[in-house]
């Protein structure tokens, strides 16, 4: 039976009580209007563990831009009777006050520094993004204490950030699920939800530029400037590109002196009309 908390300090408390019980703790962040994407996400914490939790929280401090953040979907009933269906035993929410509590404007929270692995691409595109994600995930674990936490590969530089966030709190296990796509490759994403027929199919391109660079890379192109240029041309017409490039997915440097690079993670950002839709591949085998 699914548990719901409205104030993270309950969550927290019963968090507590699964440890004392022995009890594995898998976490789920999230940000609600739940999909298949944060299901599969569930399901594998449900089946690497006791109990699993979920939080549905919109962080008002990632979002850099008010109508983002106003237009975000929100659902939380709808997300309830999924979780419930889904199997997951407690979910939490929380007002902007339980989450930062220190102050009565979010303005004044002070922000984390994500760490190196936030330059460049959604740090320069999304300017305080990354700090703000950073600054929620880290109240977030505080609340649920040691767990394993998961986390979709979508918003890679996210899972770097987190990555690094946890290894200096010291918990939790931070576990990368995959992306699961739409019929015409589109990453899921709540986003999507905003998106008409048309502007769905022209998101198609994104994974098709993906796999242009992939396909190239694997008929052994390294060169980063040809892999960037078979992504922007397949990426033609109605989107607007913020960026379609190549980078070491475990340096995050974006080619060596020569242009190249043994491994690579192709990452791509584009608006459609309003929505902003993110979405990568690895080209190389590697994890
Ligand atoms: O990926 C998300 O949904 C959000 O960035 C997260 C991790 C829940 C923090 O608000």
């Amino acid at each position: 039976m699914l548990t719901v908390f409205e104030n993270p300090l309950c969550a927290t408390q019963w968090c507590h009580e699964q440890r004392d019980r022995n009890q594995t703790i898998g976490f789920v962040p999230t940000m609600g209007a739940l999909h298949l994407g944060h299901l599969s996400l569930i399901k594998r914490s449900i089946a690497e563990n006791d109990v699993t939790c979920v939080s549905i929280f919109v962080n008002p401090l990632q979002f850099n831009e008010a109508s983002d953040y106003s237009s975000y979907p929100r659902d939380l009933k709808g997300d309830y009777r999924l979780l419930a269906d889904a199997g997951c035993d407690m979910v939490f929410s929380g007002t902007n006050r339980d989450m930062f509590p220190e102050t009565t404007s979010i303005d004044d929270v002070k922000l984390l520094d994500p760490g190196p692995a936030a330059r460049g691409l959604e740090g320069d595109y999304r300017p305080g993004h990354l700090e703000g994600v950073c600054t929620v995930v880290e109240r977030l674990f505080k609340f649920v204490g040691d767990c394993r936490a998961y986390f979709g590969v979508k918003d890679f530089q996210q899972t770097l950030v987190i990555q690094d966030l946890a290894g200096k709190l010291g918990y939790p296990t931070i576990r990368i699920c995959e992306t699961l796509r739409d019929t015409n490759g589109l990453a899921l994403s709540s986003r999507n939800k905003l998106l008409s027929d048309a502007q769905f199919e022209l998101a198609g391109n994104i994974f098709s530029a993906l796999t242009q660079a992939k396909t190239l890379w694997q008929s052994g192109c390294r060169d980063c400037d040809q892999l960037r240029a078979a992504m922007y041309k397949t990426l033609s017409g109605a989107l607007h590109i913020e960026y379609a490039d190549i980078r070491d997915p475990h340096q995050w440097q974006a080619g060596s002196p020569d242009g190249t690079l043994d491994r690579a993670i192709a990452l791509i950002a584009v608006r459609i009309d309003s929505v902003r839709l993110i979405d990568n591949l690895r080209l190389d085998d590697g994890l």
